[in-house]
């Protein structure tokens, strides 16, 4: 990608505003994994060893724009990277309510999607955030592909804008399995919904050799091939799409096997029910949950050729036992791959490691979304925003 680096600017005395992307899972209040806080770490201490402070930013899940709400509260988050950073990290609950720091010192401030405007690129608000500081660092790839005012507008109203080393390093890995991947390139596209994946499902068809689909989206698909899914989660309205993706697979020679058996139970609050049936065998009052043994062999099989292989989203309910099987049989398949493995998004990874077996894989990235629309060949808006800022 083509931007400036932070080598490329004097970061010493100079106040660091960095957007990165710790937008990490949460239960109750309590990080359940911190990989997106340690990714950034390397970002932080780099411009601290340059003799800047640093002003840091992020969104933390979905909560109503504008409105402060305490789920979303980053302040566990700070406690956090300070305990990571061996340092005091301070929490600051209002960015514009005047930031007196030191060189050396680093604060985080609160959620940014509590600011009215950052989800529409509000030009005022990026201009104050950008203003936060003398240098912006965007360092949030898993969030670059929103065009936020924390996201984009900032890197355009910023004195200076740069791109972070993570950034850098994930658009990396991304283009390189966009532009040379080894083949044959299979993508493995789970999580609950085809209508979040829809496009993304569309343009991989064009540039992989085989697709698997699974979790709700493999359900929705099913259903348009004719079965019956009983009680599980499926988007009906949908069907006509995964027929239309389905029949553009075929045309193009891609592979996009269904689940031949599933894993199914009264509903997931009902685990001790889970049985294993063929696809088509699936009765009215039955939810799958998961694919089962057979289907995994299959997928075993189909992918023991592949040059590289792409995961984002599980394939079952992987949360609740036993509905974590699929997953756990194709993470081990991924783990024994001599392919260039990658997973990416939170889920994944989180069911990968939970598995034991997140270092057995080529390539982790931090980024969901953001990773499967470099592989669809989308420009992410903050890249494009880093692009433009060498020319202006
Ligand atoms: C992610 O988790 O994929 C990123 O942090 C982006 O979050 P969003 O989908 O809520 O914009």
């Amino acid at each position: 990608m083509k931007a400036l680096s932070m080598n490329d600017v004097d970061l010493a005395g100079k106040r660091v505003v960095m957007r990165l992307d710790l937008n990490v899972p949460m239960k109750n209040g309590v990080i359940s994994s911190d990989k997106r806080i340690r990714a950034v770490l390397p970002t932080i201490r780099l411009a601290l060893d340059r003799g800047a402070c640093v002003i840091a930013l992020s969104h933390l899940g979905r909560p109503v724009e504008g409105e402060f709400d305490e789920a979303f509260s980053l302040k566990p988050v700070a406690a956090r990277l300070g305990e990571l950073l061996g340092m005091s990290v301070r929490f600051v609950a209002d960015p514009f309510a005047g930031l007196d720091i030191r060189p050396g010192e680093v604060a985080l401030c609160e959620n940014v999607r509590f600011l009215k405007g950052e989800k529409k690129n509000n030009p005022e608000l990026a201009a104050k955030l950008a203003g936060l500081g003398d240098v912006y660092v965007m360092d949030a790839f898993g969030a670059a592909h929103r065009a936020h005012a924390s996201t984009e507008g900032a890197i355009r109203a910023a004195k200076t804008a740069v791109a972070g080393p993570l950034l850098l390093a994930e658009m990396e890995a991304a283009t390189q399995v966009l532009e040379h991947p080894k083949r044959p390139l299979y993508a493995i596209v789970g999580g609950s919904k085809v209508s979040t994946k829809l496009t993304v499902l569309e343009n991989l068809l064009r540039n992989v050799d085989g697709l698997i689909v699974g979790g709700g989206i493999a359900n929705t698909f099913m259903l348009a091939s004719g079965m019956d899914m009983g009680n599980s989660l499926v988007e009906e309205e949908l069907v006509p799409d995964a027929r239309r993706l389905m029949e553009l697979a075929a045309a193009r020679g891609v592979k996009l096997p269904l689940p031949s058996d599933v894993v199914v139970a009264p509903g997931l609050d009902q685990p001790e029910k889970a049985e294993v049936k063929k696809a088509g065998e699936v009765k009215p009052g039955d939810c799958v949950l998961d694919i089962a043994e057979g289907s995994v062999q299959e997928y075993a099989a189909m992918l023991s050729d592949a040059g590289t292989i792409v995961w984002n989203g599980p394939l079952g309910a992987f949360e609740t036992k036993p509905f974590d099987q699929g997953s756990r049989g194709v993470a081990a398949v991924l783990a024994a791959s001599p392919a260039y493995t990658l997973v990416c998004g939170g889920d994944s990874i989180a069911a990968v490691e939970s598995f034991g077996l997140g270092d057995r894989m080529d390539y982790l990235s931090t980024g969901g979304g953001a990773f499967m629309e470099v592989l669809e060949g989308k420009v992410l808006p903050s890249v494009a925003a880093l692009a433009d800022r060498i020319r202006s």
